[in-house]
């Protein structure tokens, strides 16, 4: 796809938000597995863990480093950046603390790398609310099961029925509306069914048919998603994905059957999500400028005034 001698296109890095309110449905997972792949195909890419309390991306990319100088081998790494928790007295000056460092963040990678995965905490803030209506591409992966389902909307007790459209849902969909206003923006939401059992259950089918009735609804695309495979979990000490060449570096020498379908699970992601390439980037820079100051000053006020809601 790329090549080292093609230049970047400067103008717009096409940023891909892995969010979810809910926590532990595979947020940090995915975001590890989407910026490797990226980095294998070429790309320039950087990186932003708004996950001040576990910071799992952060940890993963140092773990990866480390491994990367003692195998003595150049390893692919992101240009990574943590958001710093505010270590101030007040819950709102903390906001703005980190609302300016998330500021400095996207201002100092968006000229620079072709995309920008931003890996999000299982919360409801104003900074979320931030990072979500900056998204060209929004990843949300949940598990098989309706408690994840209810997130988006409210499972009503008759199954086929559709309950109210529940609070992240609510927060995509006025993310997008700010994003077409302010740049004719598009938000392509993707949903990710994470940690599937490779036998479905008859719950497993209701819940992929109640993802498949919302998504038209809520505008969202579907992916085929992950397998629950230990893969997909015992490697982040190491730093290593199931998509390097762990072959070369485990005892074997080969993959297993499992290790072969989740590196076809993770490729097949990557396809569904239709990410631009380096032609076809939309130029919404200057719009999406204007657009983030406004927004950032509207909720550092917010935030100002004691606002009550988000907390
Ligand atoms: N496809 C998978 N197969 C097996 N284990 C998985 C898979 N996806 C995620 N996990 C495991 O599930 C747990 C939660 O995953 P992860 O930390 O990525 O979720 P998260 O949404 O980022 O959580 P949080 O909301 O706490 O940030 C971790 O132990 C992770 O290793
Ligand atoms: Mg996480």
């Amino acid at each position: 796809m790329a090549s080292e001698t093609e230049p970047p296109d400067l103008r717009n890095a096409h940023v891909i938000v892995v969010g979810n309110e809910k926590g532990g449905t595979g947020k940090s997972t995915l975001s590890i597995h989407i910026i490797i792949a990226l980095l294998k195909l070429g790309y320039r890419v950087a990186s932003i863990d708004l996950d001040t309390r576990q910071r799992t991306l952060t940890r993963f990319l140092e773990n990866r480093q480390s491994w990367g100088v003692n195998a003595g081998r150049a390893i692919e790494l992101p240009f990574h950046h943590a958001l710093e928790r505010g270590g101030k007295d007040s819950v709102g000056e903390n906001e703005i603390v980190e609302f300016t460092s998330f500021a400095e963040a996207i201002s100092r990678v968006e000229h620079a790398f072709e995309f920008v995965v931003i890996d999000t905490p299982a919360s409801d803030s104003y900074l979320m609310r931030l990072a979500h209506s900056l998204a060209d591409t929004l990843v949300t992966p949940m598990n098989d099961s309706f408690i994840d389902v209810d997130v988006l909307a409210r499972v009503h007790n008759d199954r086929r029925q559709r309950g109210a459209t529940a609070q992240y849902a609510a927060l995509v969909l006025e993310a997008r509306r700010q994003r077409r206003l302010a740049d004719a923006g598009l938000i392509d939401w993707i949903v990710v069914r994470n940690r599937m059992a490779s036998l479905q259950s008859h719950n497993q089918r209701q819940v992929a048919g109640s993802l498949v009735r919302l998504s038209p609804e809520l505008q969202f695309r579907m992916a085929e998603g992950l397998g629950d495979r230990v893969i997909f979990r015992e490697l982040f000490p190491v730093g290593l994905t199931v998509i390097d060449s762990i072959e070369e570096v485990t005892d074997k020498g080969t993959l297993s059957a499992s290790q072969v379908a989740a590196r076809g699970e993770v490729e097949a992601l990557i396809r569904t999500l239709r990410l631009p390439t380096r032609t076809d980037a939309i130029a919404h820079m200057e719009a999406r400028h204007l657009w983030f100051e406004r927004t950032l000053e509207f909720y550092k006020e917010l935030i100002a005034k004691g606002s009550a809601e988000p907390v």
